[in-house]
């Protein structure tokens, strides 16, 4: 007899799958209009170097890359990635640790579990990333959203949060091109959130996995070049720079919390596989960063721009949004006669997987009215061709 109703804990029992990576399964699909994953753009692997660097590491290498490693991270890789976040972003202090995890998603996972009791509060931005939201709820967290600006988090909303919420472990967010909602935090912003957290004594998770895909205006530090007084956890990613698929991030953080998220890891995957680490350092070594980024820059900036030229060329009766100044997304508010979850129902149905906003809400009472849609994977001609077909039913309300 086969077994069907398993005993889940009640940490995950709630927990539903995120409706981003069930939309995958279409995306392979012959005639759909990739709209909804958040992948980079396959044009951007560097195969063939990592091509040559994967076998220059098995000829001269073998077994520093198939022995078990240390948990903190490949000791070469930490120290390039400890100037890198220096150099590039001014992140790193004295009493700052930098431990390699697997994707940055980890991070969150970890942060999560190092720092957060069952029903302990932990502040997001309103709508925000999806992975990151369930595994704080996988801790038994209780979430409690910030209504999201242009410019990044509502801080009068953030602060009367801080002052009447009891148990805050931590802020997330993600400043650079937000998942999902686009916006990017001002520089003002950066300075009074931290200034905030500072003084209701608020830990900060900074996630930025797409900080270097910026395609308009001037790079913003990061809230963490700010952190004298170890409040902030940096959450990095070579996903979007490099490949997803290598799954390495890195968290700079203050050194007691890095060490709780060492142990926490030692009981969860060991370490960050030796291979994938070798091989981004190695890349690191032998390429300039700085010019990969600027090509992965010039790649965005068209796919960008094309399905935000057709969003005001074709949509903008039907929506309002905030012309993103980067990353993977754009994200729009229809209006209000037009029911957004039938909205998007329909479109999936037309082959065009855009996103519904639901998906992003830290609490089901939350509401929205916006979809997301993903401009780096749809060819150009898919981006044309879905941005029709969204228009043509828009019009049918
Ligand atoms: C905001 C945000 N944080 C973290 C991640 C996780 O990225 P990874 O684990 O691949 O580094 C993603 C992935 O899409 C994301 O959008």
């Amino acid at each position: 007899m086969i077994i069907t109703d398993y005993q889940f804990s009640d940490r995950v029992s709630g927990l539903q799958p995120s409706l981003i990576r069930e939309f995958f399964k279409y995306n392979g699909l012959p005639g759909y209009m990739p709209f909804s994953a958040g992948n980079p753009s396959a044009e951007t692997f560097p195969v063939k170097a990592i091509e040559e660097i994967a076998a220059d590491i098995f000829k001269n290498h073998p077994v520093t890359a198939l022995q078990y490693g240390i948990t903190e991270g490949y000791t070469p890789l930490r120290e390039t990635l400890k100037k890198f976040s220096r150099d590039r972003y001014g992140i790193g202090a004295e009493n700052d640790e930098l431990i390699i995890t697997s994707g940055s998603q980890q991070i969150m996972y970890l942060s999560t579990k190092v720092l957060v009791n069952e029903g302990d509060t932990v502040l997001v931005e309103n709508p925000s990333f999806v992975g990151s939201l369930n595994a704080f709820r996988s801790f038994g967290a209780k979430l409690v959203g910030v209504p999201m600006e242009s410019d990044g988090v509502d801080v009068a909303a953030l602060e009367q949060a801080m002052k009447t919420e009891k148990n805050i472990r931590f802020f997330y967010t993600i400043p650079n091109f937000q998942n999902p909602s686009g916006a990017t935090m001002s520089w003002e912003k950066r300075k009074a959130v931290y200034a905030l957290a500072k003084q209701y004594g608020v830990l900060i998770i900074e996630d930025n996995p797409y900080g270097e895909l910026r395609v308009a205006g001037e790079d913003i530090p990061p809230i963490k070049s700010l952190d004298e007084d170890g409040l902030v956890i940096y959450a990095g990613s070579f996903s979007k720079v490099l490949a997803p698929g290598i799954r390495i991030g890195y968290c700079v953080a203050p050194k007691p919390i890095v060490a709780k998220i060492t142990v926490g890891k030692q009981v969860s995957d060991v370490h960050t596989p030796v291979f994938s680490q070798m091989l981004v350092d190695e890349w690191m070594k032998r390429y300039s960063i700085e010019e990969h980024i600027a090509s992965l820059r010039s790649v965005y900036r068209h796919k960008l721009d094309l399905m935000c030229d057709l969003v005001e060329e074709k949509l903008s009766r039907f929506v309002t949004y905030t012309r993103p100044e980067g990353g993977l997304f754009v994200w729009c508010r229809l209006n209000d006669h037009i029911p957004m979850q039938e909205f998007c129902t329909k479109a999936v149905a037309n082959k065009v997987t855009i996103v519904p906003g639901s998906a992003f809400l830290p609490n089901d009472t939350d509401t929205t009215q916006c979809f997301r849609m993903n401009f780096s994977t749809p060819t150009d001609d898919q981006i044309r061709q879905g941005m029709d077909i969204l228009a043509d039913l828009a019009a049918q309300y």
